[in-house]
């Protein structure tokens, strides 16, 4: 209901009913909303997706929401889309009451809104021409692989199985088959663009300086989705 809808109806029911507090009772107690009448960005934010992506939107399991690049890149628009789709075949569920979720419209909208006013820094690559979102050019799988050695071999390995820094700090395989059947092509271009801040992962500028280009990203999401397999979740025999 709206604000004005409450006005009136609150005035009808004093009108009709008489039905304000008695001088020295107690007042009415914390106004409890219905879970659907909830439009505040913290609360619904906590409830709903700290679980996943962390409390502040980082240091989560899922993706970092609270990261300016990824923010900046993603946009508005991408955040409700998600919010409200879900990714089919990860753990990302769909939130619209539309597709089977608790939410309305109007919350998904105040989440999206929130996490770039919260979050978002305006401008904040304005200028670097960054790859897009979605991934709009077809890759090339040897071409990736190539691309990942000279980009990605350093932490994860020549062939994503992972590596021992000499400090003790490991990086696990990127290519677990587990791994790779419940994320999907676009969480691996997302984790690309913007990496892992809170992890020390570059995003996609990289700590070289020549960032990669819209196709060598495309590329590596190619050649790291090749190695998913045919049945993806079931274990495959090549794979360590
Ligand atoms: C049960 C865990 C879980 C919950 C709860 C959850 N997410 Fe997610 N979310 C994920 C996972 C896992 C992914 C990556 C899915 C994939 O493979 O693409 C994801 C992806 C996303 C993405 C897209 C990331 C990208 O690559 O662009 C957005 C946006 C997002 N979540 C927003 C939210 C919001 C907002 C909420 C709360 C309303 C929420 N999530 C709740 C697990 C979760
Ligand atoms: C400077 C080191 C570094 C570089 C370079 C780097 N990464 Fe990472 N990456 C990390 C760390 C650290 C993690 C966290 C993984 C862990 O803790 O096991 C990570 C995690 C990931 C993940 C898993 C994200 C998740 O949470 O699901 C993917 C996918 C990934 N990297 C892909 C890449 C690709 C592709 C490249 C090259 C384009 C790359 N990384 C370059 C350090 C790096």
């Amino acid at each position: 209901m709206t604000f004005k809808g409450l006005s009136v109806l609150l005035a009808t029911c004093f009108f009709l009913l008489g039905c304000g507090r008695a001088p020295g009772r107690p007042g009415p107690g914390p106004q409890v909303l219905r879970p659907e009448q909830e439009l505040n960005f913290a609360t619904l934010y906590k409830a709903n997706c700290a679980g996943c992506h962390g409390a502040q939107g980082n240091h989560g399991a899922a993706i970092a929401l609270s990261n300016p690049v990824y923010l900046a890149i993603a946009g508005e628009g991408v955040l409700k889309e998600v919010t409200s789709r879900g990714v089919h075949g990860s753990l990302m569920p769909a939130f619209a009451k539309s597709s089977g979720g608790t939410l309305t419209d109007q919350q998904i909208e105040v989440l999206a809104h929130g996490m770039v006013q919260a979050w978002g820094k305006p401008n904040l690559l304005a200028a670097q021409n960054p790859p897009t979102y979605k991934a709009l050019l077809s890759g090339d799988v040897e071409r990736g692989h190539q691309q990942f050695v000279a980009s990605c071999a350093s932490c994860h390995g020549a062939n994503g199985a992972g590596t021992q820094k000499s400090g003790g700090e490991k990086i696990g395989s990127i290519l677990d088959p587990s791994y790779l059947a419940l994320i999907s092509d676009q969480a691996l271009r997302s984790f690309i663009l913007v990496g892992l801040p809170d992890q020390g992962m570059p995003d996609w500028r990289s700590d070289s300086a020549t960032p990669m280009t819209d196709q060598q990203v495309t590329d590596v999401v190619a050649w790291m989705v090749s190695q998913r397999g045919p049945a993806a979740g079931q274990p495959y025999p090549n794979h360590p």
